[in-house]
């Protein structure tokens, strides 16, 4: 068992899976609008592509890939979500192994870099690396498992915009000329550099808080970095599927705020 937090997190993931697997399916809005299609663009597979997903969830970026020929590989820690991830791809058609991995243990991080050396095209990570207390582990094994021509592709919630750092603020008014209520919505920042771990309940009605490691930018590429892989393509989507008056804090009212943070690692010499 890895050290740090993960206990704590993992007895929280056992269970929440029920609850996040029921709420999320195959994706709320975040994912259908934002994460899934973006992971697909700087991913590029094709057929014949290795994908390997660290974190899988209950499974819905792996089951994404898993098409056209594509092999893909999912681990994660909570033997709750792997059981999900499994029952719901089973019944979708599609062919995902899922295997459990805890990305902070080192000993089974070496091992499954052993059992699969530079097999990987692409590796996914989708709303992960807040959940790890250390990046250094995951960092320094990505190399062993990615084919010198591989990408990693990060999914995160933008760490300048987002929770927990940043807080929506919705101001409403009235139009002096034309007596309409008028909505307008802006982030405030008190803090960015240090902050948490905080716990969070990122699903409204979740069972179970988790516990958030937030890390200023250079602080969640510094890792990766000091591992011998640089980014080469960033995106920051917001909602742009219009604006939800009914619903004055909603993401979707905030299109020039970015929701997502998604960068693309390679190796600096494959
Ligand atoms: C926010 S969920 C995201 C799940 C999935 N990637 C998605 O986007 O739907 C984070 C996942 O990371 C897993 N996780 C957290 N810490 C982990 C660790 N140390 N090793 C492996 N998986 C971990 C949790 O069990 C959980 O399934």
């Amino acid at each position: 068992m890895a050290c740090g937090a993960t206990p704590a997190n993992l007895g929280q993931w056992n269970k929440n899976a029920e609850f996040w697997d029921q709420t999320l399916g195959e994706g709320n809005d975040l994912f259908l609008e934002l994460i899934l299609p973006t992971l697909e663009e700087l991913a590029d597979a094709k057929p014949g592509d290795k994908v390997l997903d660290i974190g899988t969830g209950n499974g819905i970026v792996a089951r994404r890939f898993a098409r056209d020929g594509v092999h893909v590989v999912a681990t994660d820690y909570s033997e709750a979500q792997i059981e999900n991830a499994r029952r719901r791809t089973e019944g979708s058609g599609k062919v995902v192994t899922f295997l459990q991995l805890d990305l902070l243990d080192k000993s089974a991080l070496d091992e499954f870099a052993e059992q699969f050396p530079q097999e990987f095209d692409i590796v996914t990570g989708s709303m992960l690396l807040k959940e790890l207390s250390d990046l250094k582990p995951l960092a320094e094994f990505l190399p062993k498992v990615l084919k010198p021509t591989g990408r990693i592709i990060m999914a995160n919630l933008h760490p300048c915009f987002r929770k927990p750092g940043a807080h929506r603020v919705v101001e409403v008014t009235e139009n002096p000329r034309t007596g309409a209520q008028e909505i307008q919505t802006l982030i405030k920042v008190s803090r960015y550099l240090n902050i948490g771990p905080v716990q969070s309940k990122a699903l409204r009605g979740q069972p179970e808080p988790l516990l958030w490691f937030h890390r200023p930018i250079h602080q969640l590429l510094g890792p990766f970095f000091d591992a011998g892989l640089v980014v080469n393509m960033v995106r920051e989507p917001s909602f742009q599927s219009g604006e939800d008056p009914s619903l004055a804090q909603s993401y979707h009212n905030f299109p020039q705020i970015p929701m997502q943070f998604i960068f693309r690692l390679v190796l600096l010499n494959p």
